[in-house]
């Protein structure tokens, strides 16, 4: 999880990189690197963030180079400091290497190094990597690729790499497992990034590279493209990217976060395009008209993902059960990964993830497939690893989402799944045609909702600046709205750093109601369809303990209003869709908070956007 950008090719390279690196930040932030080459190597790395590295990058022929590349950090081995900061040059100062990945057996390969006489000055497992290179360039008398090659083969881990020889500078090598690797390809120049943002101006073809595959790139010739463990050629496929630079900037908002919270209800209709279609009483969904048979016979539906993804797939729990009649399983994709997962013939695996690149979503996926089954994908990022190591799915075309914490993938996410259950439970025949022709209808007006739910703003900002000192929190939700709750909690604390916990509010008596007091805030989904009267007692019960009640509710609800401290009203709507409402002044919320804390929203603290790594 760490961003790379490289560049090769007749421009400046250090201003592609360094705002490329700006534009990876989402990918960890707790130091960044860059190193040129202008008659000689010049490499410079700091603790903390691109900005700061800017500052190190003073005179003109340092920022001159037509060949470089540059890193920004998300720390595995060693702390966050200067010297653990990518790139890393091995010991004859020729090679330079920038990493993204985990080497597992790098102290070993150190050790080995060692008694050969190399010396090491960090505590990275990526300065081991670039003098193993370096040692095998050294003493099988090769050329730098197939010295990478080489190496790579003896090490085991993840990685993305891109590395380049001072004493060679028109020739890159770069080569991926597991880690995500972009290559934009322009008139006799190429750039190289772990997402295709960074170049996304300059090139619109770009080809990723797979697991196992290395390139070796020269200016003004054909990328040769090779699988690692074989040497085997391979051809280059070359798409055409459809993202804009427009998508990827903040477009007047003070964080990103809060930029596509209030995109949500564009991306939704993006989502639905062309697919939700209730003049014709249809959805169309490619990937599962492909497969209908296997929906139709499916006796099950494993869902996998993290965090976010993982709260987005149980509220897809509750929408096949309850439309399509089909059972749910949802898993953690690390707990998943490591454990001997059943699966059926007629089971269906369906991953979620925004960023396809998930490491532990992955690898419950390779497992999965070792077993035989049918993956389904439900992702954000067209092109990315989870859809690629897929049979079928369904984009949900969020748009790029910067923000660490998800707000417009979550939301797309559960559309993608409730268009999906709703397609399936006609098909089946679990719902009757007026019901599913007013799901259908009720589906297309979640855009307009989500726009008028957006309009409670300035109230949630007051509400919000009423708990900002708050030290823990409590999020409760019942049926569709129990991982609205966990949800809720989940944005909280990672974007304000408030203690914060979600819970079934009926769980709420086993144990957390003794956490509740007069400084407790509790925040309930308590929307009128559904256990309305359950939720009702559960807010009498909290009130009776002197919690602070902010509740979510149905438009022109009475009832909890005399209850609860705070309410805020969200649209009507179908049960089965309240997570798509009742989420949005949740995200708000921890916004508000977070900013009022003077938190850093857009890149909290530990935090990375894409988890690349177990
Ligand atoms: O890219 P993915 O959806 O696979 O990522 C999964 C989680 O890492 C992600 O949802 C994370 O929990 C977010 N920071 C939540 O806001």
């Amino acid at each position: 999880m760490c961003g790379i950008v490289g560049y090769i090719g007749h421009r400046n390279a250090y201003p592609i990189i360094i705002n490329g690196l700006k534009r990876l930040e989402y990918r960890g932030y707790d130091s960044a690197g860059l190193a040129l080459f202008n008659h000689d190597l010049i490499s410079k790395k700091t603790k903390g963030k691109v900005a700061d590295l800017e500052q190190l990058f003073v005179t003109k022929a340092e920022t001159e180079g037509h060949i470089g590349l540059g890193h920004t950090r998300w720390a595995t081995h060693g702390e966050p400091n200067d010297i653990n900061a990518h790139p890393h040059i091995s010991n004859s100062g020729n090679l330079v290497i920038v990493h993204n990945g985990i080497i597992e057996n790098y102290d070993a390969i150190k050790q080995t190094l060692i008694q050969r006489g190399y010396q090491f000055e960090s505590d990275t497992d990526t300065e081991v990597l670039v003098n193993l290179i370096e040692d095998v360039m050294r003493n099988e008398k090769v050329g730098l690729g197939k010295a990478v090659q080489m190496a790579l083969n003896e090490v085991v881990g993840a990685y993305a790499i891109v590395v380049f020889d001072k004493q060679n500078p028109d020739e890159m090598v770069m080569a991926r497992l597991g880690s995500p690797l972009a290559i934009g390809i322009g008139e006799e120049e190429y750039f190289i990034a772990s997402d295709a943002t960074p170049f996304i101006e300059f090139t619109k073809n770009a080809m990723y590279l797979e697991d196992e595959q290395m390139a070796i790139i020269k200016r003004g010739a054909e990328p040769d493209i090779r699988n690692i463990k074989d040497d085997s050629k391979i051809l280059p496929y070359i798409q055409e990217l459809q993202l804009s630079l427009d998508q990827i900037e903040k477009g007047g908002y003070e964080h990103f976060m809060l930029k596509e919270i209030y995109e949500q209800p564009n991306v939704l209709r993006d989502t639905m395009r062309g697919r939700v279609l209730p003049e014709k009483n249809l959805i169309k969904l490619s990937g599962i008209d492909n497969y209908l048979n296997k929906f139709l016979n499916a006796d099950r539906i494993i869902m996998i993902g993290a965090g976010t993804s993982w709260h987005a797939g149980l509220v897809g729990e509750y929408l096949f059960e309850e439309l399509a009649r089909i059972p749910v399983e949802v898993e953690y994709s690390s707990e998943f990964r490591y454990r001997n997962p059943i699966i059926k013939d007629n089971d269906i695996v369906m991953p979620v993830s925004q960023s396809g690149e998930t490491a532990d979503t992955l690898a419950a996926i390779k497992l999965a497939k070792e077993k035989n089954a049918f993956i389904y994908a439900i992702c954000n990022v067209v092109g990315s690893s989870i859809p690629r190591e897929s049979d079928s799915g369904t984009y949900t075309h969020a748009g790029p989402e910067i923000g660490v914490a998800s707000t417009k993938a979550f939301t797309t996410q559960v559309m993608v799944m409730a268009m999906m259950a709703l397609k399936l439970a006609k098909e089946k025949g679990t719902i009757s045609m007026s019901e599913y022709n007013l799901y259908l209808s009720e589906l297309a007006q979640i855009p307009e909702k989500i726009e008028k739910t957006l309009k409670t703003d300035l109230y949630i900002q007051q509400i919000a600046h009423f708990y900002k000192d708050a030290t823990n929190a409590l999020y409760l939700g019942r049926g569709f709205n129990f991982p609205v709750a966990l949800e809720g909690a989940l944005k909280l604390k990672e974007i304000s750093y408030i203690h914060a916990e979600g819970y079934p509010a009926a769980e709420m008596k086993h144990g957390p109601i003794a956490l509740i007091d007069e400084n407790m805030p509790v925040f309930v989904i308590a929307t009128k369809k559904g256990q309305y009267e359950k939720i009702v007692s559960n807010i009498q019960e909290i009130k009776s303990r002197k919690g602070k009640i902010i509740a979510i509710v149905t438009e022109g609800d009475t009832q909890v209003k005399n209850l609860a401290d705070h309410v805020i009203e969200i649209p009507e709507t179908l049960e089965a869709f309240t997570p798509l409402l009742a989420t949005i002044p949740l995200q708000l919320l921890s916004y508000y908070i977070a900013v009022y804390r003077g938190c850093n929203v857009d890149q909290p603290r530990n935090l990375a956007k894409s988890v690349t790594v177990e």
